[in-house]
C-alpha cells in the first residue's frame, strides 16, 4: 500500500538517526498528509521504542493527523499580527463552527482545520485560507459567506 511504502521510506531515511521518531512522523505527515495509526507497532519495533511511547508522541503534537484530511482545508493564522487582532478567537470559532477540535477532520469528513504561522496578510489581520485561497479581515460573519460558496 501507499501507507506501507511511505513508512518504509521514512524509516530508511531517518530510522538510523538518534531521536528518529519525530523526523519519521514528520516525513509521514508530509508524504501522506497524516500518520496512519496502524503504523505505530511497526515504528515502535523499528525504532526500539514501546508502542505507548510512539503513540504518546503522536497524540501530543496536534500537528499530526491520524487520518486523511477533510475535503476542505481551513488554515487559520496564529502569528503575531493576527493574534493581536483576534486570531485566536477566530481559530476557536472556526474549530467550533466546523466541528474540528483537533488536527483530524470533523465527523462528516468535510473540513480539516490547521493553525498556520503567517499567510502574508498581516496588514489585514486576522487572516485565514480555505483550500489555499487567503481571506483577510476575517470575522465569523464573513466566514459564513466563504462557507456558503464552497462546494460539498
Ligand atoms: Fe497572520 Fe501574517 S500574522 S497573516
Amino acid at each position: 500500500t501507499v501507507e506501507a511504502a511511505a513508512v518504509r521510506a521514512a524509516l530508511l531515511e531517518h530510522g538510523h538517526k538518534p531521536g528518529a521518531l519525530l523526523p519519521v512522523l514528520h516525513h509521514l505527515q508530509d508524504e501522506l498528509g497524516y500518520v496512519p495509526r496502524a503504523a505505530v507497532p511497526q515504528l515502535a519495533d523499528a525504532l526500539n521504542l514501546s508502542r505507548a511511547e510512539v503513540y504518546g508522541v503522536l497524540t501530543f503534537y496536534h500537528h499530526f493527523r491520524s487520518e486523511p484530511g477533510g475535503r476542505h482545508r481551513v488554515q487559520v493564522c496564529r502569528a503575531e499580527s493576527c493574534r493581536a487582532l483576534g486570531g485566536e478567537q477566530l481559530l476557536a470559532h472556526v474549530r467550533e463552527r466546523l466541528g474540528c477540535p483537533g488536527a483530524d477532520a470533523g465527523a462528516d469528513g468535510r473540513f480539516t482545520v490547521e493553525p498556520v504561522y503567517c499567510l502574508g496578510l498581516c496588514a489585514s489581520s486576522p487572516a485565514l485560507a480555505v483550500d489555499g485561497r487567503p481571506y483577510a479581515r476575517m470575522t465569523p460573519q464573513r466566514f459564513e459567506r466563504v462557507l456558503a460558496q464552497l462546494a460539498e
